[in-house]
């Protein structure tokens, strides 16, 4: 796992949208797997700044609320036109979010994974993390081996979300999310964290043992992953100097 730590939150995004223009200018017709949330919206801002060439990206979103309309100002759908896909000229028949309107949406769930696979799978997965530790929305005891299916949100992720719709009674309960065993098969994985709020949850990942108590913890089976930090979330970290050291000693990551 490679870890970056920048000083600042505008620092680590502008890292992060580096990295990723410089990844879409590597394969412009990259399978990017993206996400949603606070910690997202500058990221997107800066990428839409980059005026990168969408024509030819293929997008599949982690998630989405059950039981909200895509037109509901809080659902992902929405987050997702407004902060980036109504911005860039990526094809609206590659963009892929659930719908949690779905009549079935355990056959909407099947549907979800069969369509990553015919894309060829995921070449790069954004992922934020929860307070909780989920990524997408694999709360804690999330199987490790899941597919896309239904989740219901813990009380904490709610609290978490309220901020969004106003009061924690308006939070959807339940969400279809990508599983922990499709995130694991996408080719590269980048996660970002912000905050001092999210230093818990960042440290237990990271550094703790491999546990479905903290779902972010599953990235460390997998082979490539970068997870980019500013200096709050990282406070939890005790190998903090070391991530720091690796990172001054490579002077290839410094170009992002
Ligand atoms: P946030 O959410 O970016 O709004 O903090 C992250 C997450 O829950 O994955």
């Amino acid at each position: 796992m490679e870890i970056i730590i920048q000083p600042t939150l505008e620092q680590a995004t502008g890292l992060t949208a580096r990295l990723f223009s410089n990844f879409m200018r590597e394969k412009p017709d990259a399978v990017l797997g993206l996400a949603t949330g606070g910690t997202m919206e500058a990221l997107y801002g800066a990428l839409v700044a980059t005026n990168l060439d969408w024509s030819r990206i293929t997008t599949f979103n982690l998630d989405e609320y059950i039981g909200i309309s895509p037109q509901h100002p809080q659902s992902y759908h929405s987050f997702m036109w407004k902060n980036l896909f109504n911005h860039v000229n990526v094809p609206v028949k590659n963009v892929h979010i659930p719908d949690g309107l779905a009549k079935s949406i355990p056959a909407e769930c099947e549907t979800y994974e069969r369509k990553i696979f015919a894309a060829g799978g995921i070449d790069l997965q954004l992922l934020g993390i929860g307070t909780d530790g989920h990524i997408g929305f694999n709360e804690p005891t999330s199987s490790l081996a899941s597919r896309t299916r239904i989740k219901t949100l813990t009380p904490q992720t709610r609290k978490d979300n309220a901020r969004f719709f106003g009061s924690e009674e308006l939070v959807p309960h339940h969400a279809i999310t990508m599983g922990i065993g499709t995130i694991l098969e996408s080719r590269y994985c980048v996660l970002l964290a912000f905050g001092a709020r999210k230093a818990k949850a960042v440290a237990e990942a990271v550094e703790g043992p491999i546990t479905s108590m903290n779902p972010a913890s599953a990235l460390q089976l997998h082979p490539k992953v970068t997870v980019i930090l500013d200096e709050a979330a990282a406070v939890g970290l005790t190998n903090k100097d070391y991530y720091h050291w690796v990172y001054d000693q490579n002077p290839d990551r410094h170009e992002y």
